[in-house]
Protein backbone atom coordinates (compact mmCIF):
# COMPACT_ATOMS: atom_id res chain seq x y z
CA UNK A 1 0.00 0.00 0.00
CA UNK A 2 1.98 3.59 -1.01
CA UNK A 3 2.26 6.24 1.71
CA UNK A 4 -0.63 8.24 2.02
CA UNK A 5 -0.93 11.04 4.52
CA UNK A 6 -3.07 9.30 6.70
CA UNK A 7 -1.83 6.09 6.66
CA UNK A 8 1.74 8.39 7.78
CA UNK A 9 0.14 9.79 10.70
CA UNK A 10 -1.36 6.77 12.02
CA UNK A 11 2.33 5.41 11.55
CA UNK A 12 3.93 8.38 13.78
CA UNK A 13 0.90 8.28 15.91
CA UNK A 14 2.30 4.12 16.64
CA UNK A 15 5.66 5.67 17.14
CA UNK A 16 4.56 8.06 19.64
CA UNK A 17 2.55 5.55 21.50
CA UNK A 18 6.32 3.13 21.95
CA UNK A 19 4.05 0.48 19.46
CA UNK A 20 6.47 -2.17 18.23
CA UNK A 21 5.82 -1.94 14.24
CA UNK A 22 5.45 -5.58 13.30
CA UNK A 23 6.20 -7.16 9.37
CA UNK A 24 2.45 -7.13 8.54
CA UNK A 25 2.02 -3.75 9.58
CA UNK A 26 1.93 -0.58 7.17
CA UNK A 27 5.21 0.83 7.45
CA UNK A 28 6.91 3.93 5.02
CA UNK A 29 9.12 2.52 2.15
CA UNK A 30 12.14 4.38 3.76
CA UNK A 31 12.04 2.87 7.42
CA UNK A 32 11.45 -0.58 5.77
CA UNK A 33 14.92 0.53 3.72
CA UNK A 34 16.18 2.27 6.60
CA UNK A 35 15.61 -1.30 8.65
CA UNK A 36 17.50 -3.64 6.30
CA UNK A 37 20.41 -1.22 5.82
CA UNK A 38 21.12 -1.24 9.28
CA UNK A 39 19.87 -5.29 10.69
CA UNK A 40 21.78 -6.60 7.77
CA UNK A 41 24.73 -4.42 8.23
CA UNK A 42 24.37 -5.55 11.70
CA UNK A 43 24.32 -9.12 10.51
CA UNK A 44 27.16 -8.97 8.62
CA UNK A 45 29.44 -7.91 11.73
CA UNK A 46 28.52 -10.74 13.80
CA UNK A 47 29.26 -13.19 11.17
CA UNK A 48 32.95 -11.18 10.31
CA UNK A 49 33.02 -10.47 13.64
CA UNK A 50 33.80 -14.80 14.05
CA UNK A 51 36.76 -14.42 12.05
CA UNK A 52 39.04 -12.26 14.37
CA UNK A 53 38.97 -14.15 17.10
CA UNK A 54 38.19 -17.34 15.50
CA UNK A 55 42.02 -16.83 14.50
CA UNK A 56 42.83 -17.89 17.94
CA UNK A 57 40.96 -20.96 18.64
CA UNK A 58 43.32 -22.93 18.14
CA UNK A 59 46.12 -21.17 19.90
CA UNK A 60 43.84 -20.20 23.56
CA UNK A 61 46.37 -20.65 26.48
CA UNK A 62 44.21 -23.47 27.87
CA UNK A 63 41.30 -25.89 27.22
CA UNK A 64 39.19 -23.95 29.23
CA UNK A 65 40.15 -20.61 27.42
CA UNK A 66 39.62 -22.76 24.00
CA UNK A 67 36.14 -23.52 25.32
CA UNK A 68 35.43 -20.36 26.16
CA UNK A 69 36.18 -18.88 23.01
CA UNK A 70 34.56 -21.67 21.25
CA UNK A 71 31.08 -20.75 22.91
CA UNK A 72 31.61 -16.79 21.98
CA UNK A 73 32.29 -17.25 18.64
CA UNK A 74 29.41 -19.82 17.79
CA UNK A 75 27.41 -17.66 19.87
CA UNK A 76 28.65 -14.55 17.37
CA UNK A 77 26.85 -16.89 14.66
CA UNK A 78 23.90 -17.36 16.13
CA UNK A 79 23.09 -13.46 16.86
CA UNK A 80 23.85 -13.17 12.96
CA UNK A 81 21.31 -16.14 11.89
CA UNK A 82 18.56 -13.78 14.22
CA UNK A 83 19.39 -10.45 12.76
CA UNK A 84 19.09 -11.90 9.04
CA UNK A 85 16.02 -13.67 9.74
CA UNK A 86 15.06 -10.41 11.37
CA UNK A 87 16.19 -8.81 7.93
CA UNK A 88 14.25 -11.17 5.38
CA UNK A 89 10.87 -10.18 7.23
CA UNK A 90 11.36 -6.90 5.36
CA UNK A 91 10.78 -8.34 2.37
CA UNK A 92 14.38 -9.05 1.20
CA UNK A 93 16.21 -12.44 0.96
CA UNK A 94 19.17 -13.99 2.62
CA UNK A 95 20.97 -14.26 -0.90
CA UNK A 96 20.63 -10.88 -1.41
CA UNK A 97 22.28 -9.91 1.99
CA UNK A 98 25.01 -12.04 1.45
CA UNK A 99 25.86 -10.88 -1.82
CA UNK A 100 26.01 -8.04 -0.76
CA UNK A 101 28.68 -8.64 2.03
CA UNK A 102 30.56 -10.60 -0.38
CA UNK A 103 30.86 -8.17 -3.32
CA UNK A 104 31.56 -5.44 -0.79
CA UNK A 105 28.32 -3.80 -1.63
CA UNK A 106 27.07 -3.90 2.42
CA UNK A 107 29.32 -2.44 5.43
CA UNK A 108 30.04 -4.78 8.44
CA UNK A 109 31.73 -3.04 11.77
CA UNK A 110 35.33 -1.12 11.14
CA UNK A 111 36.14 -2.75 14.15
CA UNK A 112 36.51 -6.13 12.85
CA UNK A 113 39.10 -5.20 10.32
CA UNK A 114 41.74 -5.00 12.70
CA UNK A 115 44.03 -7.49 13.06
CA UNK A 116 44.49 -10.01 16.50
CA UNK A 117 47.66 -10.24 17.11
CA UNK A 118 48.43 -11.56 20.70
CA UNK A 119 46.03 -13.45 22.98
CA UNK A 120 45.72 -10.28 24.68
CA UNK A 121 42.94 -8.59 21.81
CA UNK A 122 41.16 -11.54 22.59
CA UNK A 123 40.39 -10.23 26.15
CA UNK A 124 40.04 -6.81 24.51
CA UNK A 125 37.81 -7.19 22.11
CA UNK A 126 35.90 -9.16 24.39
CA UNK A 127 36.03 -6.19 27.14
CA UNK A 128 35.98 -3.17 24.87
CA UNK A 129 34.55 -4.39 21.48
CA UNK A 130 31.37 -6.69 23.11
CA UNK A 131 31.24 -3.54 25.82
CA UNK A 132 30.74 -1.34 23.09
CA UNK A 133 28.48 -3.46 21.21
CA UNK A 134 25.78 -3.98 24.69
CA UNK A 135 25.62 -0.48 24.90
CA UNK A 136 24.62 0.54 21.16
CA UNK A 137 22.35 -3.46 21.62
CA UNK A 138 20.62 -2.57 25.00
CA UNK A 139 19.59 0.75 23.28
CA UNK A 140 18.27 -1.22 20.57
CA UNK A 141 16.00 -3.53 22.58
CA UNK A 142 13.71 -0.21 22.67
CA UNK A 143 14.22 0.10 18.53
CA UNK A 144 10.80 0.35 16.97
CA UNK A 145 10.76 -2.63 14.60
CA UNK A 146 9.61 -5.60 16.84
CA UNK A 147 11.45 -8.40 15.34
CA UNK A 148 14.65 -6.59 15.52
CA UNK A 149 13.57 -5.39 19.63
CA UNK A 150 13.37 -9.23 19.90
CA UNK A 151 16.73 -10.48 19.05
CA UNK A 152 18.05 -7.73 20.57
CA UNK A 153 16.87 -8.95 24.00
CA UNK A 154 17.66 -12.31 23.07
CA UNK A 155 21.29 -11.41 22.00
CA UNK A 156 22.04 -8.94 25.12
CA UNK A 157 21.69 -12.27 27.11
CA UNK A 158 24.79 -13.90 25.39
CA UNK A 159 26.78 -10.26 24.83
CA UNK A 160 26.88 -9.65 29.04
CA UNK A 161 29.18 -13.58 29.27
CA UNK A 162 31.17 -11.89 25.92
CA UNK A 163 32.06 -8.98 27.57
CA UNK A 164 32.69 -10.75 30.58
CA UNK A 165 35.14 -13.37 29.60
CA UNK A 166 37.38 -10.57 27.88
CA UNK A 167 37.25 -8.66 31.33
CA UNK A 168 38.56 -11.93 33.05
CA UNK A 169 41.33 -12.25 30.23
CA UNK A 170 42.27 -8.91 30.45
CA UNK A 171 42.53 -9.74 34.53
CA UNK A 172 44.59 -12.42 34.15
CA UNK A 173 46.80 -10.33 31.95
CA UNK A 174 46.84 -7.28 34.21
CA UNK A 175 47.43 -9.15 37.58
CA UNK A 176 50.41 -11.42 36.16
CA UNK A 177 53.59 -11.01 34.89
CA UNK A 178 55.43 -7.16 33.63
CA UNK A 179 55.28 -9.47 30.50
CA UNK A 180 51.48 -10.25 30.35
CA UNK A 181 50.25 -6.76 31.80
CA UNK A 182 52.66 -5.28 28.77
CA UNK A 183 50.76 -7.39 26.37
CA UNK A 184 47.17 -6.32 27.89
CA UNK A 185 48.18 -2.54 27.77
CA UNK A 186 49.51 -3.00 23.92
CA UNK A 187 45.82 -4.37 23.20
CA UNK A 188 44.29 -1.27 24.96
CA UNK A 189 46.61 1.07 23.32
CA UNK A 190 45.51 -1.20 19.75
CA UNK A 191 41.83 -2.08 20.08
CA UNK A 192 40.74 1.84 22.37
CA UNK A 193 40.48 4.36 19.13
CA UNK A 194 38.85 1.76 16.76
CA UNK A 195 36.42 0.60 19.59
CA UNK A 196 35.51 4.09 19.52
CA UNK A 197 34.37 3.92 16.12
CA UNK A 198 32.10 1.60 16.32
CA UNK A 199 29.17 3.98 17.88
CA UNK A 200 29.27 5.73 14.38
CA UNK A 201 30.49 9.26 12.95
CA UNK A 202 29.73 12.17 15.38
CA UNK A 203 26.73 12.80 15.50
CA UNK A 204 27.09 16.03 13.43
CA UNK A 205 28.34 13.97 10.20
CA UNK A 206 25.63 11.14 10.61
CA UNK A 207 23.35 11.23 7.60
CA UNK A 208 21.12 8.41 9.29
CA UNK A 209 20.80 9.35 12.53
CA UNK A 210 18.49 11.78 13.05
CA UNK A 211 15.75 9.77 10.84
CA UNK A 212 16.77 6.89 12.94
CA UNK A 213 15.63 8.97 16.06
CA UNK A 214 12.28 10.36 14.47
CA UNK A 215 11.52 6.77 13.85
CA UNK A 216 12.46 5.09 16.62
CA UNK A 217 15.46 2.82 15.40
CA UNK A 218 18.00 4.53 17.33
CA UNK A 219 16.87 5.43 21.04
CA UNK A 220 20.21 7.75 21.29
CA UNK A 221 22.48 8.96 19.32
CA UNK A 222 26.31 8.10 18.40
CA UNK A 223 27.63 10.55 20.35
CA UNK A 224 25.26 9.72 23.35
CA UNK A 225 26.69 6.32 23.61
CA UNK A 226 30.36 6.52 22.91
CA UNK A 227 30.06 9.15 25.92
CA UNK A 228 28.41 6.33 28.06
CA UNK A 229 30.95 3.62 26.86
CA UNK A 230 34.01 5.87 28.14
CA UNK A 231 32.85 7.19 31.39
CA UNK A 232 32.17 3.27 32.12
CA UNK A 233 35.62 1.86 30.85
CA UNK A 234 37.43 4.04 32.04
CA UNK A 235 36.67 2.59 35.65
CA UNK A 236 37.22 -0.77 34.26
CA UNK A 237 40.55 0.11 33.51
CA UNK A 238 41.80 1.71 36.53
CA UNK A 239 41.09 -1.25 37.95
CA UNK A 240 43.36 -3.13 35.69
CA UNK A 241 45.85 -0.73 36.29
CA UNK A 242 45.65 -0.09 32.37
CA UNK A 243 46.26 3.61 30.97
CA UNK A 244 43.87 4.57 28.70
CA UNK A 245 45.61 5.74 25.32
CA UNK A 246 44.15 9.09 25.76
CA UNK A 247 46.31 12.24 27.28
CA UNK A 248 42.97 14.67 26.98
CA UNK A 249 40.86 11.82 28.85
CA UNK A 250 39.84 13.94 32.11
CA UNK A 251 36.74 13.98 34.24
CA UNK A 252 34.54 17.08 33.50
CA UNK A 253 32.22 17.93 36.86
CA UNK A 254 30.31 19.90 34.56
CA UNK A 255 29.03 17.22 32.58
CA UNK A 256 29.35 14.24 34.92
CA UNK A 257 31.48 12.76 32.21
CA UNK A 258 35.00 12.30 30.70
CA UNK A 259 36.05 14.66 28.54
CA UNK A 260 38.61 12.72 25.92
CA UNK A 261 39.91 12.54 22.63
CA UNK A 262 38.07 11.52 19.15
CA UNK A 263 39.39 8.90 17.39
CA UNK A 264 40.74 9.66 13.89
CA UNK A 265 37.34 9.98 11.50
CA UNK A 266 39.53 10.25 8.64
CA UNK A 267 40.87 6.63 9.53
CA UNK A 268 37.34 5.72 9.90
CA UNK A 269 36.22 6.79 6.36
CA UNK A 270 39.78 5.13 5.18
CA UNK A 271 38.83 1.76 6.97
CA UNK A 272 35.13 1.75 5.72
CA UNK A 273 36.10 2.15 2.24
CA UNK A 274 38.02 -1.08 2.57
CA UNK A 275 41.61 -0.07 3.11
CA UNK A 276 41.55 -1.18 6.75
CA UNK A 277 44.51 -3.68 8.17
CA UNK A 278 42.23 -6.59 7.25
CA UNK A 279 39.30 -5.90 5.18
CA UNK A 280 40.28 -8.35 2.32
CA UNK A 281 41.41 -11.02 3.78
CA UNK A 282 38.12 -11.00 6.16
CA UNK A 283 36.25 -10.42 2.89
CA UNK A 284 37.90 -13.45 0.67
CA UNK A 285 37.48 -16.01 4.11
CA UNK A 286 33.88 -14.78 3.48
CA UNK A 287 33.66 -15.72 0.21
CA UNK A 288 35.79 -19.14 0.76
CA UNK A 289 33.24 -19.77 3.40
CA UNK A 290 30.42 -19.24 1.54
CA UNK A 291 31.93 -21.53 -1.43
CA UNK A 292 33.07 -24.55 0.97
CA UNK A 293 29.48 -24.18 1.59
CA UNK A 294 27.44 -25.19 -1.14
CA UNK A 295 27.39 -28.15 -0.97
CA UNK A 296 25.43 -27.72 2.16
CA UNK A 297 22.93 -25.63 0.76
CA UNK A 298 22.60 -27.78 -2.12
CA UNK A 299 22.03 -30.89 -0.03
CA UNK A 300 19.43 -29.39 3.08
CA UNK A 301 17.53 -27.67 -0.23
CA UNK A 302 17.53 -31.40 -2.19
CA UNK A 303 16.42 -32.71 0.98
CA UNK A 304 13.77 -29.77 1.89
CA UNK A 305 12.42 -30.53 -2.17
CA UNK A 306 11.97 -34.23 -1.57
CA UNK A 307 10.47 -33.50 2.14
CA UNK A 308 8.03 -31.46 0.17
CA UNK A 309 6.93 -33.65 -2.69
CA UNK A 310 6.75 -36.56 -0.14
CA UNK A 311 4.24 -34.77 1.53
CA UNK A 312 2.22 -33.67 -1.76
CA UNK A 313 1.86 -36.93 -2.86
N1 LIG B 1 31.66 0.42 10.87
C1 LIG B 1 31.22 0.42 9.58
N2 LIG B 1 30.33 1.33 9.11
C2 LIG B 1 29.87 2.23 9.98
C3 LIG B 1 30.25 2.28 11.32
C4 LIG B 1 31.20 1.31 11.76
N3 LIG B 1 31.65 1.29 13.00
N4 LIG B 1 29.59 3.31 11.93
C5 LIG B 1 28.84 3.89 10.98
N5 LIG B 1 29.01 3.24 9.81
C6 LIG B 1 28.41 3.61 8.53
C7 LIG B 1 26.91 3.50 8.55
O1 LIG B 1 26.50 2.18 8.17
C8 LIG B 1 26.54 4.55 7.50
O2 LIG B 1 26.79 4.03 6.20
P1 LIG B 1 25.56 3.57 5.27
O3 LIG B 1 24.58 4.71 5.26
O4 LIG B 1 26.20 3.28 3.96
O5 LIG B 1 25.00 2.32 5.95
C9 LIG B 1 27.61 5.64 7.70
O6 LIG B 1 28.71 4.99 8.31
C10 LIG B 1 27.13 6.81 8.54
O7 LIG B 1 26.88 6.35 9.85
P2 LIG B 1 25.50 6.72 10.59
O8 LIG B 1 25.80 6.95 12.02
O9 LIG B 1 24.76 7.78 9.84
O10 LIG B 1 24.73 5.33 10.36
P3 LIG B 1 23.72 4.61 11.36
O11 LIG B 1 22.63 5.54 11.79
O12 LIG B 1 23.36 3.34 10.70
O13 LIG B 1 24.61 4.31 12.69
C11 LIG B 1 25.52 2.33 13.70
C12 LIG B 1 25.69 3.40 12.61
C13 LIG B 1 25.65 2.99 15.07
C14 LIG B 1 26.58 1.24 13.52
C15 LIG B 1 24.10 1.74 13.54
O14 LIG B 1 23.98 1.27 12.23
C16 LIG B 1 23.81 0.62 14.53
O15 LIG B 1 23.52 0.85 15.67
N6 LIG B 1 23.86 -0.61 14.01
C17 LIG B 1 23.50 -1.76 14.84
C18 LIG B 1 24.63 -2.18 15.73
C19 LIG B 1 25.79 -2.70 14.92
O16 LIG B 1 25.75 -2.87 13.75
N7 LIG B 1 26.87 -2.94 15.61
C20 LIG B 1 28.05 -3.44 14.91
C21 LIG B 1 28.83 -4.26 15.82
S1 LIG B 1 28.03 -5.79 16.15
C22 LIG B 1 29.11 -6.45 17.21
O17 LIG B 1 30.00 -5.81 17.65
C23 LIG B 1 28.91 -7.85 17.58
C24 LIG B 1 29.53 -8.17 18.90
O18 LIG B 1 29.00 -9.39 19.30
C25 LIG B 1 31.00 -8.29 18.81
Amino acid sequence: MSNTPELEKKFDARLEQNDFIEPKDWMPENYRKHLIRQISQHAHSEIVGMLPEGNWITRAPSLRAKMVLLAKVQDEGGHGLYLYTAAETLGTSRDELLDALHTGKAKYSSIFNYPTLTWADIGAIGWLVDGAAIMNQVMLQRTSYGPYSRAMVRICKEESFHQRQGYEIMCRLSFGTAEQKEMAQDALNRWWFPTMMMFGPPDKDSPNSEQAIKWRIKRETNDELRQKFVDRTVEQAEYLGLTIPDKNLKWNEAKKGYDFTEPDWSEFYNVIKGNGPCNKERLDARNQAHKNGEWVRAAAAAYAKKKKEAVAA
